[in-house]
């Protein structure tokens, strides 16, 4: 399988390092003199390779910057002119479509609403895939434009305090974009605005599988505590009170001012916006607070860079765009000399020494029958992909309740139940599941999916009995 780009897990440090050199190595020699940031003119680097993109989704910056990086580097691009031009359209499946895609170009960037399709696509592609983004899931490329940013204007990625601001939920940038904070050391103060937290999940897996521990009110953060506590911003604007009822502001003020007075200063202000598309119409009219120069006027965000992934909404002031801590329209120009340099590498053009190092791996279970993805979003629910994806898991936690992940959306939940397929029963104490043979067992979310998948359950004496494991 070719070395693809899916999560922001995918890349180590080391390579992610790589890629920010090779992009100040473009930028040095095909910057516009005008414009520092901004790439012009065209090399030969990749004058023998197609990069074919693949957008079911809207995208300006995305899209346009990697077919521009493409050129810049003397290759070529195939594109369709949006997803109902192409045969999903039909019907067809992600992965008959990248089977197909892969003999007419030598990388396939791909966006998708639903999470786990990039995975998908390059499970079966043979050419290198990039995600491009993948429903809430992950925006893996664009994480690699905040990083180079703040690179950029920082010197260092390390020992960073970043706030993350607005719709922590359903924001895919912000999930790539704590898990390689995490990584790299930051304290990260996660800002949601009403009821769009981070997620359960992917909190439990800051703390379990990049060793987060969360912040205590009382600590000082010079140490190297991480803060995933909540805090919340006050309303200003009237018609923005929806998220915010009048009776809760009083203690979102204090939390706010509570937990931000401890941090002398916050290096980063990473600002999205509420991802409507995700919400369904019930919320279409709300939005937050806006993040502007009134909000930043403290001592502690002089040397602050705001960050937005762009595009923006109500939730970021005009006023910045002139303020030399907003850095949001150079994020956006980083985008081509980025992700010249990320194909560039995924094309072996300016190959790295370095392998990844995974972040953490845990023992797989999959089976046919049984336990099925419970996020609604997954690529697995799409019907065109059922006939050929077989439910796959990380199991990443087993002591108490059977925690597993999907190795397609990445979301977790608990399995409550597992039988034995051989005698068609089960049992609801998972913790004796460890005891089977792996290849007789099937999990279950609920004990009614085992009844209804016509499992029996096991009487108590019996099922005692049979569990015990086999003296080695
Ligand atoms: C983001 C995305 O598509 O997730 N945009 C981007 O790629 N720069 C953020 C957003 O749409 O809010």
């Amino acid at each position: 399988m070719a070395r693809s780009v899916i999560t922001i897990d995918d890349l180590s440090i080391e390579e992610m390092e790589h890629i920010f050199d090779v992009a100040d190595g473009f930028l040095e020699v095909m910057h516009d003199p005008a414009r520092p940031h901004r790439i012009q003119g065209r090399d030969k680097l990749a004058d023998r390779h197609i990069l074919a993109t693949l957008f079911f989704e809207p995208s300006t910056r995305t899209r346009f910057s990697f077919e521009s990086a493409m050129q810049r580097l003397g290759g070529q691009v195939i594109s369709s002119p949006n997803s109902a031009a192409t045969s999903s359209a039909k019907g067809e499946s992600i992965a008959d479509t990248v089977r197909v895609l892969e003999n007419y170009a030598d990388l396939i960037v791909i966006r998708h609403p639903s999470e786990g399709a990039a995975r998908v696509a390059a499970n079966y592609a043979s050419v290198p895939v990039i995600n491009a983004g993948d429903g809430s899931h992950e925006h893996p490329t664009q994480t690699l434009c905040d990083l180079y940013t703040l690179r950029k204007e920082k010197k260092s990625l390390k020992d960073l305090n970043v706030v993350l601001y607005g719709d922590l939920k359903h924001g895919r940038t912000v999930h790539s974009l704590v898990y390689a904070l995490a990584r790299l050391g930051a304290r990260i103060i996660p800002m949601p605005a009403k009821g769009l937290e981070l997620p359960g999940h992917v909190i439990r897996r800051l703390q379990r599988d990049y060793g987060c521990t969360p912040f205590k009110r009382e600590e000082k953060t010079n140490g190297r505590g991480l803060p995933i506590d909540v805090i919340y911003v006050t309303q200003e604007k009237p018609h923005q009170r929806r998220l915010y009822p009048e009776a809760e502001l009083a203690e979102f003020n204090a939390s706010l001012k509570k937990l931000l007075a401890k941090i002398e200063n916050i290096d980063v202000f990473y600002v999205t916006r509420l991802q409507k598309e995700r919400l369904g119409e019930q919320r279409d009219t709300e939005t937050y607070p806006p993040i502007d120069n009134a909000f930043l006027k403290g001592k502690k965000y002089k040397d602050s860079r705001v960050l937005h992934p762009l595009p923006r909404v109500a939730e970021l002031g005009y006023d910045l765009d002139n303020d030399p801590r907003g850095v949001y329209f150079k994020q956006a120009a980083y985008g081509v000399p980025v992700r010249m340099a990320l194909i560039a590498w995924l094309l072996d053009l300016k190959p790295s020494s370095k392998s990844t190092a995974p972040v953490r791996t845990f023992p797989q279970y999959g089976h046919k029958d049984g336990i099925r993805c419970s996020n609604q979003a997954c690529v697995t629910k799409l019907q065109s992909e059922q006939e050929h994806l077989t439910p796959a898991f990380w199991i990443v936690e087993q002591d108490g309740p059977v925690i597993l992940r999907c190795m397609f959306c990445e979301y977790e939940w608990a399995a409550r139940c597992a039988g034995r397929v051989s005698k068609r029963r089960y049992f609801t104490d998972t913790s004796k599941w460890k005891d089977m043979d792996p290849g007789d067992l099937v999990l279950f979310a609920e004990e009614r999916d085992a009844t209804n998948a016509h499992f029996t359950p096991y009487k108590e004496t019996a099922a005692s009995k049979c569990l015990t494991p086999t003296p080695s």
